[in-house]
């Protein structure tokens, strides 16, 4: 049981304070009936908020087909990732913020969450939770790229350990699509620059079984996602 006060702060409908005018305007009800105070306590899955039940009252989990030029961070100036979700998430009691990150010029596959434990699940190496990304260079892919990337034993400048071994796949001359199982800085266009062939775009394309394809986004677009897909 939650204060409906509680309930109402921290799915991000409106501050503790705002509940009370909430509750008098019969917004919201418990079990059918209008709640009568902002401190009755109820089961969040009991309540209603103007006729709706609680929004993802088990967590959040949002795809989101990231689109060119926005930022995965709260702070920085120009477009956020964060501008293309509804306000009311952004106000959620937890936080949402990205699993992992995309360049600001990447495009692609980007999950978004308010369960912490689950970003850990996804982003922690010993997970290994592969994440696909397809790319075009400004120069012919060299066949050696393939074997080198397998080995595990490339080094990218200012690294102490070498990349975990990544499947390359070429796709024509001038484009691939790259698996990596551990997500470093900017790895994608450091790996393929390392080998003489710097990405010129660059989209991620499934995260484990999640394919950007199956969920037919458009830029900007998101949809909430089942999270028991990745365990
Ligand atoms: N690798 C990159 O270089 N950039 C990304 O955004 C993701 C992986």
């Amino acid at each position: 049981m939650m204060r409906i006060d509680a309930i109402l702060s921290r799915f991000g409908y409106c501050s503790r304070r705002e509940a009370a005018q909430w509750v008098k305007r019969g917004r919201v009800t418990a079990k059918g009936k209008p709640v009568r105070s902002a401190s009755d306590k109820a089961e969040p899955a009991d309540v209603l908020i103007d006729g709706e039940p609680v929004e993802a009252m088990n967590g959040l989990y949002v795809a989101l087909n990231k689109p060119l030029g926005c930022t995965c961070s709260h702070k920085e100036e120009g477009e956020l990732v964060y501008d293309l979700l509804p306000a009311r998430w952004l106000n959620r009691g937890n936080g949402v913020s990205s699993v992992g990150r995309l360049d600001k010029e990447t495009s692609g596959l980007l999950l978004l969450t308010d369960d912490g434990a689950f970003v850990h699940a996804l982003t922690s190496p010993k997970k290994h939770v592969p994440k696909v990304y397809e790319f075009e260079t400004s120069a012919p892919i060299p066949e050696s790229a393939v074997a080198l990337f397998a080995s595990g034993e490339l080094m990218l400048e200012s690294e102490t350990t070498p990349c975990l071994p990544a499947e390359l796949e070429i796709l024509s001359a001038n484009s691939g699509r790259l698996t990596l199982h551990e997500g470093r800085y900017h790895q994608v266009r450091r790996m393929m620059a390392a080998v003489g062939a710097p990405v010129v775009s660059l989209t991620r394309v499934a995260i484990g079984s999640l394919r950007l394809a199956d969920l037919q986004l458009a830029p900007g677009e998101w949809v909430e996602i089942d999270p028991a897909i990745f365990s």
